[in-house]
Order: C-alpha cells, then structure tokens, then sequence
C-alpha cells in the first residue's frame, strides 16, 4: 500500500510500505522527516503523533484508552484525527492514506 506522509515542513514523501508494518514504521524506515519515536513502537512516547486522512478514519479505527491518553499529553494540538502512528497497522485498505505528521513531537 502507498502512504502519503506530509511532514512538518510542508514537504509530501509518497512511500510504498510492506503490509504489517506501522505507519510510524514505514515512516522511519524510509527516512520521511518529523517522526521521533522515541519509544520504538510502544504507544508510550507520543513522539510519533500524526493527523490521519479523514476519509481513512473508519478505516484506521479509533485509539484505545492508553494511546488516547497519550494523545492528551502530546506537545502538538490534539485533534479528532489524532492518532499514534506507531498504533496504526498497515493494511490494504490504507492504500492512498494521507498522514500529516504533527509539527512537534
Ligand atoms: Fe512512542 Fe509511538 S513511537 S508512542
């Protein structure tokens, strides 16, 4: 499937993520800007805070009582698409998602 990143600086990185990685992994994988994940994937850092494209929302699904609270502390605006990347599978059916990544992390 192909993710759409839109980093921080405004800049679109267009990447072909493998099934079964998280939207925080492809990111980092790729070298695709503005992404910290500083805990490596565990839903406990909120560095890799991003704005899922609102028409994959249903797709994606909504966070679970740990990463909301998580989203509570992130240092970026928390919005209604706010979602931890890291939480995020990727499936087939997030093929042309857009992922804003949050300008601070
Ligand atoms: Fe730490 Fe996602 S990488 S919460």
């Amino acid at each position: 499937p192909t993710i759409h990143y839109i980093c921080p600086d405004g800049t679109r990185r267009d990447v072909e993520a493998a099934a079964g990685l998280s939207v925080m992994e492809a990111a980092v994988k790729q070298g695709v800007p503005g992404l910290i994940a500083e805990c490596g994937g565990a839903a406990a850092c909120a560095t890799c805070h991003v704005y899922v494209d609102e028409k994959f929302a249903a797709a994606v699904g909504e966070a679970d009582d740990i990463e909301a609270e998580m989203l509570d502390d992130a240092m970026a605006e928390r919005r209604p698409t706010s979602r931890l990347a890291c939480q995020i599978e990727i499936g087939d059916a997030l093929d042309g998602m857009e992922i804003e990544i949050a300008a601070v992390q």
